[in-house]
């Protein structure tokens, strides 16, 4: 099957371009290397250094295409905040092209990266997809309008359509090129800047007063191998014109002071942390209940945070 990856020289992206063509895929990416690495794309793939944005770059990518796989996008929540047009631009308006330059060229089917930022402030934890959504940022209400995007399109215009909504996204794929790993600038993710710390700037840990165990914050992780696999599980069953949605996660919390304390393990010295206060708008605890791609997807992932860790550990000597 020939597959259109957006976003395909993105930390995410990149790996599933490594792993859908170990599998046997045609690929094309297009990116506009934005936030992403030209030097992540294997010689010889198809790629369009190319923006959503722009119906031309589009249209040649989807040249052949039988499905799309959509990672492209802005994806810093901060950022968000700050440039709420921009994210509404790029996120939105450029699936709203993608989406309609498929129509007009038959491609029937997509796998979307949505994301935990959906639902907002969770009002029952585990996360069900069933759970209100109330996004408490501008990146969070882009990808929930491109969910209502993509439901419409699958009633209107017969769309195949899965929205795969991640909770943090972790770890790193060894291959024979080496390592593909994240490298954001800046970096938000927690398990890359627990492993930067240092004496001279140690990782800020953001409330030590929260309702857990250890008073500290508890998100829930999945490996990036695990997370490419579902895709892959979600765009082979995509068939007749309907829109999925399910969470992606381990089902697992780990709080920030686990997380640090598996990185000091992986590294062999005490990751040096500052005890800060608390971030407004941070929920205490984020976990999904992957029950329903575990069943709908025969999806199970099998990487717990010290292989996240330790991948990462691994990809970043
Ligand atoms: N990393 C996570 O934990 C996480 C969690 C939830 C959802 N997501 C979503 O997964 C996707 C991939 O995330 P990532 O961490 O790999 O981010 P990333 O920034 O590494 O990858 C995004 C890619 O999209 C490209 N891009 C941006 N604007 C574009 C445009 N207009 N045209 C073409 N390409 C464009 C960038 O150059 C980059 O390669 C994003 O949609 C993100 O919102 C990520």
């Amino acid at each position: 099957m020939k597959v259109l990856i957006t976003g395909g020289t993105g930390y995410i992206g990149a790996t599933a371009v490594e792993i859908m063509r170990s599998l046997g895929y045609e690929i094309t990416i297009l990116d506009d290397c934005s936030t992403g690495h030209a030097d992540t794309v294997p010689t010889g793939l198809s790629f369009i250094q190319g923006s959503l944005l722009n119906p031309t770059d589009v249209a040649q990518a989807l040249a052949g295409v039988e499905a799309v796989v959509h990672f492209a996008g802005k994806s810093l929540v901060g950022e968000s905040v700050e440039k709420p047009d921009l994210y509404h631009h790029v996120n939105v308006d450029g699936t709203r092209i993608l989406l309609d330059q498929m129509h007009q060229v038959g491609v029937k089917k997509i796998v979307f990266s949505s994301s935990a930022a959906t639902y907002g402030e969770p009002t029952q934890i585990p996360i069900k997809e069933s759970a209100a959504t109330a996004p408490t940022n501008p990146y969070g209400a882009t990808k929930l309008a491109i969910d209502h995007m993509l439901s419409a399109e699958s009633a209107v215009r017969g769309l195949a359509a899965t929205s795969l909504r991640y909770f943090n996204v972790a770890g790193a794929l060894h291959c024979d090129r080496g390592w593909l790993t994240e490298r954001h600038n800046p970096e938000t993710h927690l398990i890359p800047n627990v492993l930067r710390s240092s004496a001279e700037n140690p990782l800020k840990i953001f409330g030590g007063d929260w309702p857990t165990p250890d008073g500290t914050c508890i998100r829930d992780y999945v490996h990036v191998i695990d997370l490419i696999d579902a895709h892959v599980k979600a765009l082979e069953s995509l068939a007749s014109p309907h829109h999925e949605i399910y969470n992606l996660g381990s089902g697992d919390g780990y709080s920030v002071r686990q997380v640090v304390a598996a990185a000091s393990t992986a590294l062999g010295y005490a990751v040096p942390t500052l005890d800060s206060p608390r971030r407004a708008g941070d929920p205490a605890v984020l976990i999904a209940d992957i029950s329903k791609a575990r069943d709908g997807l025969n999806w199970i992932p099998t990487r717990g945070i010290e292989a996240m860790v330790a991948d990462t550990v691994a990809s970043f000597k």
